[in-house]
């Protein structure tokens, strides 16, 4: 088994460092006394039967409006969980804590990036999640519909999730970054029928506009019937009187009214799709249900974190957007009816200490981010967060790619006090909620290993032959169906069994290599398919592959994910021209700019290299290690097999001279 990923961050020189990591933090005797689970009780439980313990949760987590009666089905690799149950998801978020006397509650404590705050309570929330509930109603959204989300960081984009889970449309949030076509797509698969939007946000301190990009989608797609529009920055923009509506005339309008009883879904109903990058130029629609999924994210939300939902201020600090968001920003911290920090800006607007000043003044008990932030803030220097009394904080989380061990030793030090567990949780958009992660009151950490997998969650490591690695290198795959996976793809059931379970047989294979050490602890590597990791998002090379040969002057490109100090991975395009075009800066720049405007800016590669050939094998494969030794600027490995040897040296040469984004 190679354990460099085939398109990701070469990891051969870091494996052993992580390997070797002597290093090890027990849960401190202070949190262990007072952690909601301090011994191995969970373990054993789910060990001696998982669909017992599974039902316990669902049972203990989830206010089911009828009680189920199977735990599983499974007719591999298709489950259905908790059969015969029904619930709502709003009701589970919501109106239970307010029934139980616990509406003036905080749930979120919103920070505008401008400064501007707001307080919203269980009650509030409840109150306006009914109210546009009822404006979906109106507005002819029905259940079993699909509404498309494309919103900045404001309090209205989880009332929207929200309100379409009370009435049972599912939602499909596209991430604010992303571009007019990638809405489009995204709105098409779905057949979405409405889209909420707002005229703008908030980023690095400058209004940006959203309204535009989603005129252009909706111009380019034909099943949006009706537009909402919420008010943020106050920006002009442009107005189509038969589809758009304003967010808060509509609030304030006939059909909003604050009663609006939620629809009694069916445990395996959809909640949400949400569209995640593959290794095929078309992201994929993933589906996740209702009562399997809110069981697991409520379930690991509470005990990863160490959830005391009386006292404790948690803040995730991802967008909405991703996964993260929909789990640990919204269903999971609702459910618990924990009290919540949004923040809907960058972290150095206006200083470089914004997420530390937040921390202080609200208290923040729990914070969770990427490891690509940490190592921004490790650049940043450890004066800012020391600005700060951050000793209110409790545990840490980090999500979205392995995290090195000197930036989790930063994270531990410098912003945990020394003190703090950390939690590093490995999961996917596939899996829905966390997979495997330390309980901080439990489990010994080292600094960049996952750990273990979750109590009622198995995992393994196979080698390419599909056998159980017991120590060393391998394949992480997951043998035993879990709550909160996912159902499908959206339209395509067979590419779902061919993209997860065809790999290894009877096993969900997650795209990930994976290290197991003399302890039995898990190391992530990265992806081992087409898949890179840029600041913990899932873009796809093929995609980017796609978008590049878009451009009138390319010809044919190749994409690979180059290691990147801050960002884990950056996007490395190769691209050769068409006849009759100049390889200048300029036109480099052009190219490179395309790709934002088809995918969107988080997709830009950092560097287009223009050059005159690619290193093909004789039967024409593009040798994409090749391109990545030369990105990553080290000495080739095996070309032997390259057709042209010549062609790798006037690729480094061009490399060499491209300019690169900072
Ligand atoms: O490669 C793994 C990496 O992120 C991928 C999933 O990306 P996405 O679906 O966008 O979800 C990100 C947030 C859950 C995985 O296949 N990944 C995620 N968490 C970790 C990680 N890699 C190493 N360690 C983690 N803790």
């Amino acid at each position: 088994m190679a354990t460099t990923p085939a398109n990701g961050t070469s990891t051969e020189a870091t494996i052993e460092d992580y390997y070797v990591e002597d290093r090890i933090f027990e849960p401190a005797d202070g949190f262990r006394s007072s952690a909601l689970t301090a011994d191995r009780s969970l373990y054993d439980e789910a060990a001696a039967d998982r669909l017992a313990f599974w039902a316990r949760q669902a049972r203990e987590h989830v206010t089911w409006f009828t009680d189920f009666h199977t735990v599983l089905e499974w007719d591999l690799p298709f489950a259905k969980w908790f059969l015969g149950g029904t619930l709502n998801v709003s009701y589970n978020c919501l109106d239970r804590h307010v029934e139980a006397g616990r509406g003036d509650k905080v749930a979120y404590w919103w920070e505008g990036e401008p400064g501007d705050t707001r307080t919203i309570t269980y009650a509030d929330l409840l109150d306006e999640v009914c109210k546009f509930a009822n404006v979906l109603k109106g507005l002819g959204v029905e259940r079993g519909d699909r509404v498309c989300i494309y919103m900045p960081m404001i309090p209205e984009l989880p009332v929207a999730m929200l309100a379409c889970a009370r009435i049972g449309a599912a939602h499909s949030v596209v991430f604010g970054g992303f571009s007019a076509d990638s809405l489009s797509d995204r709105i098409d698969d779905a057949s979405a029928k409405l889209l909420i939007t707002a005229d703008g946000g908030y980023r690095r301190g400058e209004p940006f506009g959203l309204k535009d990009t989603a005129d252009a989608s909706v111009e380019a797609t034909t099943t949006i019937e009706n537009v909402v529009v919420v008010q943020r920055t106050g920006q002009d923009v442009s107005w189509n009187d038969s589809v758009d509506y304003w967010y808060h005339e509509l609030m304030d309008g006939p059909t909003a009214s604050a009663d609006c009883p939620p629809e009694h879904m069916d445990s395996e109903d959809l909640l949400y799709l949400l569209y995640t990058s593959g290794t095929t130029a078309k992201p994929k629609g993933i589906m996740h249900t209702t009562g399997g999924y809110l069981t697991q994210v409520v379930f690991t939300h509470k005990y990863v974190f160490d959830l005391k939902p009386d006292t404790d201020v948690y803040w995730c600090a991802a967008d909405i957007g991703w996964v993260t968001g929909h789990s640990y920003i919204v269903y999971g911290p609702l459910a618990n009816g924990a009290t919540s920090v949004i923040y809907e800006g960058t972290p150095d607007t206006p200083g470089r200490d914004r997420l530390w000043d937040i921390v202080e003044r609200y208290g923040v008990t729990q914070l969770y981010t990427a490891p690509t932030a940490i190592r921004t803030f490790m650049k940043w220097g450890a004066q800012e967060p020391a600005k700060h009394d951050l000793s209110s904080l409790r545990v840490l989380g980090t999500v979205g790619e392995p995290i090195n061990p000197e930036a989790w030793m930063w994270y531990h030090t410098h912003i945990g006090g020394g003190s703090c567990p950390i939690v590093d949780t490995w999961w996917q958009t596939e899996t829905g909620g966390h997979m495997i992660s330390p309980l901080p009151g439990v489990t010994t950490t080292k600094p960049g290993s996952a750990t273990h997998p979750i109590p009622g969650v198995f995992a393994e490591l196979v080698d390419d032959d599909g056998r159980p690695v017991e120590r060393g290198g391998g394949y992480l795959t997951i043998t035993r169906p879990w709550p909160s996976m996912l159902r499908g793809i959206w339209g395509d059931p067979e590419r779902y069994r061919e993209t997860y379970w065809s790999r290894f047989e009877g096993r969900y294979f997650a795209g990930d290599g994976a290290k197991i050490d003399d302890d039995g602890y898990l190391w992530l590597l990265g992806r081992v398919d087409d898949v890179m990791n840029i600041s913990g998002h899932r873009i796809s090379t093929t995609e980017v592959e796609s978008a590049l040969v878009d451009h009138a002057a390319v010809a044919e490109a190749a994409v690979v994910g180059a290691a990147d100090d801050t960002t884990g991975q950056a996007i490395i395009g190769y691209v050769i021209l068409r006849g009759s075009h100049d390889a200048t800066d300029e036109l480099g720049e052009e190219v490179r700019q395309h790709v934002a405007t088809k995918l969107g800016p988080i997709a830009r590669p950092k560097t287009v290299v223009l050059v005159p050939d690619l290193p093909k094998t004789r039967s024409g494969k593009i040798m994409r290690r090749l391109l990545r030794d030369v990105a990553e600027g080290r000495s080739l490995g095996d070309t032997t097999t390259l057709a042209d040897q010549s062609v790798v040296d006037e690729i480094r040469t061009r490399a060499a001279e491209s300019p690169q984004e900072d």
